[in-house]
């Protein structure tokens, strides 16, 4: 059965009414109030802040139903006291039945949701054992997990689900402190239809259970971004004895060949920053809905299916996913402020295992696309943007709206820099005691700051600028610059090609340098030429989707509305934000914004809650 946001709502303002009713003398902090006890980092996104009670295990109960599109159990949480009264958490669009500890706790209280954060749950813990049961489920709407149809999926049988937690999503299907500043250990039961496998960010099954049961266990302790689950008609292929693929049965040889070089991705990360600590590196190929490329679940990264070019072109996703296993997951940004520790050094540790497992042409090439990248984010953002500072400032913004490409490439760039600075050896062996150092820690980006003035001379480090780069708007002008010669043949070649007098085959080239190529058109070719290129080289029929992308987008940008109704397919089968954000930001800028609302109210319900936010503001405001 399907209930309405009303019925969430109404349960919400009952629960409070209630719930404020009964506490009278229980009178219950604010996460303000407790300001003067905090001894630890404050993170803005979260009312579990760190230094209230604090959760150290979760133990899950979940019952996964396909028809109403609910997951409903129990959540126990086990906490430390730490000196405090009441145990604040994070929930959002729950539907919370009831509370036991010792016994029935009745002077509870769920405030009214905050925009983006959710609702406040305030238990006082007087009384309470270490621990406290929650009985609850959650909305059809909950913001983490999209519900698929069987035509979503491959094959067109069954249903699927999955969660994606970062940023502030986790609390939309567990009531849990949602801040990556607090890290727990986890075991779950999940119960799901007989024909479908369920998977977590934990040890995982390589089999289906026939009863539909299966138990989870993440014995290392991670923040509640990384908790993850999917439920899917789902297969096993292995890669050797640490590393596999799951994907729907019709994608598990393609996914298979795609994801080959996982194991020497490994060895190579292990090489490069110590060893791998999650024991199991899988990947999950989910349906094309998925709003992301990746996502670094522990022990099973999520991938989009649109990786599989068919030729291993895109497999530096599994590089970035994989080495978030260090940086993120081991050492995790303490609050999304510091989102750039996440992705700066997993930008960074991408590219050494891709120059490694790949070639340095290879890595090279993306760089020179990632700075592509951040030059297009500082058009954007202007120069002097708050957005193009490493440690943001994204107090009362949703973090899934401050995060952008500078966390990713100018991160990037910045530790590029220390590299030529300090020489590479110098910098991995900085690296390598970074993450032992802080290994299962949450930190932010002052303690990596006095971190890296006890590792290198401070005198040089103020000479390069190390306070501008991590605390500044703008790009510094000690930023490296990259060249390939891959791109110089590009650069040679593009007249020719967009005249027609060009003697290339599309084989001639990597896939990057048409990337490439087709990103620097940039409103520069007719709509004659666009269509003669395309009748030789095939763009619009490319395997690979980062090319069918760029090239509907350059199409768009010319007002060639041949394209529209392929633009109009693409979007109805691809949820990926990354490839859907520029498209209908095309369509509005090239004077279609009518079109784009069209195909978007065609194809809203299919996507996930992270791309119909970003959308709703681009086309809904
Ligand atoms: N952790 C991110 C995805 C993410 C970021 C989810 C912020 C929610 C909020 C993931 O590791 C990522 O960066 N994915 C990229 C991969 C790319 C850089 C190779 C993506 O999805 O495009
Ligand atoms: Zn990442």
């Amino acid at each position: 059965m399907f209930r309405s946001i009303f019925f969430y709502t109404f349960a919400y303002v009952f629960l409070t009414v209630i719930s404020s009713g009964c506490t009278g003398e229980n009178k219950v902090k604010s996460a303000d109030e407790n300001l003067s006890i905090k001894n630890t980092v404050d993170d803005t996104h979260s009312f579990g802040d760190n230094s209230t009670a604090r959760i150290k295990h979760l133990k899950l109960n979940l019952k996964a139903d396909f028809q109403s599109s609910i997951l409903s159990g129990s959540a126990t949480l086990f906490f430390d006291k730490n000196d405090a009264d009441t145990l604040f958490l994070d929930s959002r669009d729950l539907k919370i039945d009831s509370i036991v500890s010792k016994g029935l706790v009745k002077n509870y209280i769920i405030d009214k949701p905050v925009e983006f954060l959710g609702s406040k749950i305030s238990i006082p813990t007087a009384g309470l054992a270490d621990s406290v049961k929650i009985y609850y489920e959650t909305s059809p709407q909950a913001a983490a997990i999209q519900w698929l149809t069987p035509e979503q999926t491959s094959g067109k049988k069954h249903p699927f689900l999955y969660t994606q937690g970062q940023a502030i999503l986790t609390r939309s299907w567990i009531p849990i402190q949602d801040s990556p500043g607090i890290r727990f250990t986890y075991t779950a039961n999940i119960e799901v239809p007989k024909e479908l496998m369920a998977l977590m960010s934990a040890e995982n099954p390589q089999k289906l259970n026939s009863e539909g049961k299966y138990h989870f266990t993440m014995d290392k302790a991670i923040p509640a971004y990384l908790v993850a689950l999917a439920i899917g008609e789902l297969r096993f292929k292995s890669f050797d004895k640490r590393s596999g693929v799951y994907a729907e049965p019709d994608l598990l040889k393609s996914a298979a060949y795609e994801f080959v070089e996982t194991p020497a991705m490994i060895k190579s990360a292990e090489s490069l920053y110590g060893p791998y600590e999650w024991e199991r590196y899988d990947i999950l190929v989910l349906p094309p809905a998925f709003p992301f490329g990746g996502m670094e679940n522990p022990r099973l990264t999520f991938a989009t299916p649109t990786v599989l070019a068919g030729d291993r072109s895109l497999a530096n996703l599994i590089a970035h996913e994989l080495a978030h296993s260090w940086s993120g997951n081991l050492v995790t940004n303490a609050t999304w402020n510091d989102f750039w520790l996440n992705e700066g050094f997993t930008v960074y540790f991408e590219r050494r295992i891709v120059e490694e497992v790949k070639s340095k042409d290879y890595a090279d090439v993306n760089s020179i696309i990632g700075r592509n990248d951040l030059d297009n984010a500082f058009k954007d953002f202007g120069n002097k943007g708050d957005e193009t500072k490493l440690l943001l400032e994204l107090e009362g913004k949703d973090p899934d709206d401050g995060m952008n490409d500078v966390a990713y490439e100018k991160g990037y760039l910045f530790l590029v820099m220390l590299e030529k600075a300090f020489g590479r050896q110098d910098l991995d062996v900085f690296l390598k005691n970074y993450f032992q150092e802080y290994k299962f820690k949450s930190i932010t980006t002052s303690v990596f700051e006095v971190y890296l003035y006890k590792h290198f001379p401070p005198a040089e480090l103020d000479k390069l600028k190390v306070k501008e780069w991590l605390y500044q708007a703008g790009l510094p002008d000690n930023a490296p610059i990259f060249e390939s010669k891959l791109f110089a043949a590009v650069d040679t070649e593009k007249p020719k090609l967009l005249d027609g007098s060009s003697k290339l085959n599309f084989k001639d080239w990597e896939f990057n340098q048409w990337l490439y190529f087709l990103r620097m058109i940039d409103g520069n070719a007719s709509i004659d030429q666009m269509n003669s290129m395309d009748k030789r080289y095939g763009f619009s029929t490319s395997s690979n989707s980062e090319i069918q992308a760029i090239w509907l987008q350059d199409n768009i940008n010319l007002k060639n509305t041949s394209v529209n109704s392929s633009v109009d397919q693409f979007l109805g089968r691809v949820g990926r934000r990354k490839f859907l954000m520029p498209l209908y930001e095309a369509l509005v800028s090239s004077g279609q914004k009518d079109v784009a609302v069209k195909i978007y109210n065609k194809h809203r319900d299919s996507y996930h809650s992270v791309s119909q936010n970003s959308l709703d503001r681009l086309l809904r405001k």
